[in-house]
């Protein structure tokens, strides 16, 4: 059993997402007043969005060695809110103002030390391994859904965090904040990247749940994934 997941974003007539030169005075209310509409127990975002979000100071080294075996930690928590970062190698520092009202979730590899393991440990976040030195998408959704019970997830980017589970086929549902801007900044990240992408994939399929006009010129559009019978 695995979370039912619906991507979150906003992005302009060419897909692209980074707002900081869009001109727009409040970009970020735009996305999270249309995120705040779609039930979820989670969000999870990309280490390089997660970063807006984590301590910028480095953490506190404890001295001594740590004998933390490699396996999932589920912290104490009491809140039923979570977010979720995706963050292979540990890079993400977390402190206790980070993040108020949810209670934070690292998805790891193997590769990450026990060092940052004893951080994570003491700021009091859990954490789920998704693989040795590569994420199983699959079975990351499967823990967090076991682990924490998160039956509904909301991926919020960026593009290869969407990217990433775009190409595991593990996208329910589609949420765009279509922004009536014109970006064609080259190499800018758009709303789907997909890395190592030689083995044939073809596009994923969505049809049109509900449009809705906000703001004059902004539109929110939900799509459903068409799933394929393959
Ligand atoms: N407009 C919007 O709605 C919106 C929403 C969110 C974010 N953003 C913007 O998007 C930008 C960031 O987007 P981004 O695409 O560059 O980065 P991202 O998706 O936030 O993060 C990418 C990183 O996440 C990790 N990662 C993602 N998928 C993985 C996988 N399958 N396996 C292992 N690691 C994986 C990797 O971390 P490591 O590099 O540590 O391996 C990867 O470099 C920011 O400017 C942010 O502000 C916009």
């Amino acid at each position: 059993m695995r979370p039912y997941v619906i991507c979150h974003m906003m992005g302009t007539l060419d897909g692209r997402i980074k707002s900081a030169h869009w001109g727009l005075k409040n970009a970020s209310k735009y996305f999270e007043d249309q995120a705040a509409k779609i039930k979820v127990d989670a969000w999870l975002a990309g280490r390089t969005t997660m970063e807006e979000f984590s301590s910028q100071k480095p953490y506190r080294r404890r001295k001594g060695r740590f004998n933390l075996p490699k396996t999932d930690f589920v912290a104490e928590h009491r809140g039923k809110s979570f977010a979720v970062a995706i963050d292979p190698s540990g890079k993400c520092h977390w402190d206790s103002k980070s993040m108020p009202s949810e209670h934070i979730i690292e998805v790891l590899t193997e590769k990450v030390s026990t060092e940052y393991l004893d951080h994570l440990r003491s700021s009091g976040v859990s954490y789920v391994f998704g693989g040795k030195t590569a994420l199983n998408l699959a079975l990351v959704l499967r823990k967090l859904r076991k682990c924490f019970n998160i039956r509904r997830l909301r991926i919020d980017g960026g593009g290869h965090v969407n990217g990433s589970f775009l190409k595991a086929g593990l996208i329910d549902e589609f949420s765009l904040v279509l922004s009536p801007l014109a970006d064609g900044r080259t190499g800018s990240p758009s709303v789907f990247e997909v890395s190592d992408d030689s083995a044939g994939r073809k596009a994923t399929r969505f049809r049109i749940k509900s449009i809705r006009r906000i703001d004059r010129d902004f539109l929110w559009i939900r799509y459903v994934a068409v799933k394929s019978s393959k």
